[in-house]
This record gives structure tokens, C-alpha cells and sequence, in this order.
């Protein structure tokens, strides 16, 4: 007699019995972890595995593939480019686990990717400084407020701001020491920041590497959709890593390779005409600018 169910396609009782008895032997061998928590991970990583096997049959030919997949990803991966993060970030991987750890509170915006752009001890601007740093791109000036989920004003929120320029390269990827593109500023006493970047432009994920092969094997493009990455951090708060896209943006309906993009992140960059006043009187040389509002809302940091 044959059975079926949701998991495992058409096999036999005595094929499902030896495939199942499997399961509950490599199950048992997690079952005198001293780590309760391990126990679990390692337990539930073994039933979802196999029941991933079981369900598509993978051949040996294809376990091959993957093993050699994953080889490929450690043999390109070191300090500077970590394979495996981007593998998690394609597959949505990351998206999910920084969804199972933001919990929706209040009006508290959204988190999103981090990516694998973000240096420390990027140096410190004023308010309404300039992170480009010699950066090339559209200037483009940000103002908004750092505030909780109550409403109350986080008076020198650290927000540390971070983008690539307007070829899609961040400054670490320029093969030279310069610092671009990137810097961290303070909220004043009322929680306000306004500071100059560039207008984002959409850029690929690095993609000369097994991740890349593996999005062209299944037509799915590199290309992440406009953003400006922001961390935001203050006493009491959870820490906040997240994005703003660009209304309008096409690579947003097209899709952004790593599935960061949330509704309430999308903001309306205004173009501003070659010579428009700029808020501050910064003398921009006819030069063509836009303006973007991003107002941040940090939840309370866990218990
Ligand atoms: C980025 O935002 O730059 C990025 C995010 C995830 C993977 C690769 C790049
Ligand atoms: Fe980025």
C-alpha cells in the first residue's frame, strides 16, 4: 500500500516507516543537550531538513550540488565578503528572523536588512552636515524626528547613516581607504535631524560569486531597489536598522533581491529645480537636489 500526505509525496508504508524512523533516531541523539535551547534549535532544524528531503526527493546528484554550493560559498567568503549572509539575505532568511525580532509595536517603523555595508566609527557630522563625503550622486537633504511609540521626542538619538553613490558602490568597495558616503550624526534636545546625503539609485548585491550564479540559474535579479540605510540608537529603545526607498523607485515593483522593502518605508523624494533655494542656504551651484522626510519611531528595548 501506498500513502501520501501534505509533506511526502507517493511511497510506500515500508519506505515511510524506514524514512521516519530516521527522523526519530536523529531526533534522540539531540535529546541529552545540557542546552534546552540548542535541544530545540537542533531537533526542529532536523525535522524541517528532513522533511525537505522527503518532500522534493532530492537525488544524490542534487545533495551533491548543494554541498558543493555551500563549499563554494566558504571558499569565497572572508573578512570583507560573507557569502553565507547573503545566501540568508536572497532567500529572505534574514527578513523573516529580523521579523520574529521586531515585533510590531505601536506606530514603531519597521526594520529591514542591514546588509553588509556598515562600518564602524564612521565619523561624526553635525546636524545638517553632509555624509557624502566626496561621494558622487544627486544631494539630497533628510530631515525628520526620532521620537517613541508614546509620542515623547529621544533627544540625541545616535542615527548612523550609511548608502552607496550614484554608480552603486559603497566606499568600502572602492578598493582605497576612503571614508565616503557615510557618518553619524545626533538628534537634537526635540529629537529633530536634518543632514545632506545623496539620492539613492539602485545598485546590485555582490554577484560574482555562487549566490549570484544561483539568482541567474533561476532569473532573479541582483538588484536591490533605491535605498539609505539608517541605525538609530538611544537609551531604553530597541535599536532600530532599517532603510527608506524612494517612491516611484521601478526596482520596487520589479522586486528588491533581498525582499527588504516595506510600504511604510517608501518615502517621497521631491526633486528640487537646478537652483532651488536649499533649507539651509547651502550654495549647490545650479546644481539640480531633492528632499525627503523620514520621521523614526523607536519601540521600547525588550525586557
Ligand atoms: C545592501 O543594502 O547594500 C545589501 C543588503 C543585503 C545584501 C547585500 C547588500
Ligand atoms: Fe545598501
Amino acid at each position: 500500500m501506498t500513502t501520501t500526505t501534505q509533506d511526502t509525496p507517493l511511497v510506500s508504508e515500508q519506505q515511510r516507516a524506514v524514512e521516519e524512523e530516521l527522523i526519530e533516531t536523529v531526533v534522540a541523539s539531540f535529546e541529552h543537550a545540557p542546552d534546552a535551547r540548542l535541544k530545540t534549535v537542533m531537533q526542529s532544524l532536523t525535522r524541517h531538513l528532513h522533511a525537505f528531503v522527503r518532500e522534493v526527493r532530492l537525488t544524490e546528484a542534487e545533495w551533491s550540488a548543494g554541498i558543493e554550493f555551500l563549499t563554494a560559498a566558504g571558499h569565497i567568503t572572508d573578512d570583507k565578503r560573507q557569502e553565507f549572509i547573503l545566501l540568508s539575505d536572497v532567500l529572505g532568511l534574514s527578513m523573516q528572523t529580523i521579523a520574529v525580532n521586531n515585533e510590531a509595536v505601536g506606530d514603531a517603523t519597521e526594520a529591514t536588512v542591514f546588509g553588509p555595508f556598515f562600518v564602524e566609527d564612521a565619523p561624526e557630522i553635525p546636524l545638517g552636515g553632509d555624509i557624502a563625503g566626496g561621494a558622487k550622486g544627486q544631494p539630497c537633504w533628510i530631515e525628520g524626528t526620532v521620537r517613541d511609540t508614546s509620542g515623547r521626542a529621544v533627544p540625541g538619538a545616535r542615527i548612523e547613516v550609511w548608502e552607496a553613490d550614484e554608480d552603486g558602490f559603497y566606499d568600502v568597495q572602492y578598493g582605497d581607504e576612503r571614508v565616503a558616503g557615510r557618518a553619524y550624526l545626533n538628534a537634537d534636545e526635540q529629537g529633530n535631524f536634518t543632514f545632506w546625503a545623496l539620492t539613492p539609485t539602485p545598485y546590485p548585491i555582490p554577484h560574482d560569486g555562487p549566490v549570484g550564479r544561483m539568482l541567474q540559474a533561476v532569473r532573479r535579479s541582483p538588484v536591490r531597489a533605491s535605498h539609505l540605510h539608517f541605525m538609530v540608537t538611544a537609551p531604553g529603545l530597541r535599536t532600530l536598522v532599517t532603510h527608506i526607498f524612494v517612491e516611484g523607485d521601478p526596482q520596487i515593483e520589479i522586486g528588491d533581491s533581498v525582499f527588504g522593502v516595506k510600504q511604510s518605508l517608501i518615502k517621497r523624494f521631491e526633486p528640487q529645480a537646478p537652483g532651488a533655494p536649499t533649507p539651509d542656504g547651502r550654495d549647490l551651484a545650479g546644481q539640480d537636489w531633492a528632499r525627503a522626510r523620514f520621521d523614526i519611531v523607536l519601540a521600547p528595548a525588550a525586557a
